[in-house]
């Protein structure tokens, strides 16, 4: 599995599948989650409103992503995947945090997609510490058993950011 590590907008990467920081509502909202769906059109609420009404209590959970179409977007699929709301590291936060790569990795492996972009998830208005994300992030992924998903694409919207994943891959190689 490839990993890129890149600075810029996650709504503009051709790859097959871009993952959502979104939140339990499913509905959109502010930071990429607003970019997301502001690029995807109406077509993409459309179609998440479709999946929330088939949820029990019309939800999403923290940790588990979910898949759509991507509207006018120009990648293939969208996966929602609520990250969770950083409080003090004490209340699951780590573990719930993996669970959105991995699971975001195992939608896009039932689509048998080959490329997926991530951008900094819980990093933004759910404040999550953004070394500790990242480590997490990178350690998820490395370790999923990956069959179709190559390339996995970090797309960070600050070169700060991206120097953080940067970072961390070359104390690890
Ligand atoms: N492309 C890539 N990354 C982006 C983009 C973009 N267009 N816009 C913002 N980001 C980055 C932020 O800079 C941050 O690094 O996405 C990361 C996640 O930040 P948020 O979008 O605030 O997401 P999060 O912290 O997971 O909080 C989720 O915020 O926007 C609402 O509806 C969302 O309620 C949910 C909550």
């Amino acid at each position: 599995m490839n990993i890129e590590i890149i600075t810029g907008d996650i709504t503009t990467l051709a790859v097959d599948a871009i993952v959502n920081a979104a939140n339990c509502g499913l509905l959109g909202g502010g930071g990429v989650d607003g970019a997301i769906h502001r690029a995807a059109g109406e077509a993409l609420l459309a179609e998440c409103r479709t999946l929330v009404a088939g949820l029990p209590k019309r939800r999403g959970e923290t940790g588990q992503a979910y898949l759509t179409g991507a509207g006018k977007l120009p990648c293939k699929y969208v996966i929602h995947t609520p990250g969770p709301v950083y409080r003090d590291g004490e209340h699951g936060e780590a573990a719930l945090l993996a669970e959105c790569y991995s699971n975001s990795l195992k939608r896009a492996e039932e689509k048998q997609c080959r490329s997926i972009a991530f951008p900094c998830i819980s990093t933004g208005v759910y404040g999550y510490p953004k070394e500790a994300a990242a480590s997490i992030a990178l350690a998820t992924v490395k370790a999923f058993p990956a069959r179709s998903v190559q390339k996995v694409v970090f797309c960070c919207f600050s070169s700060a950011d991206a120097d953080i994943y940067k970072r961390l891959v070359a104390q690890s190689e």
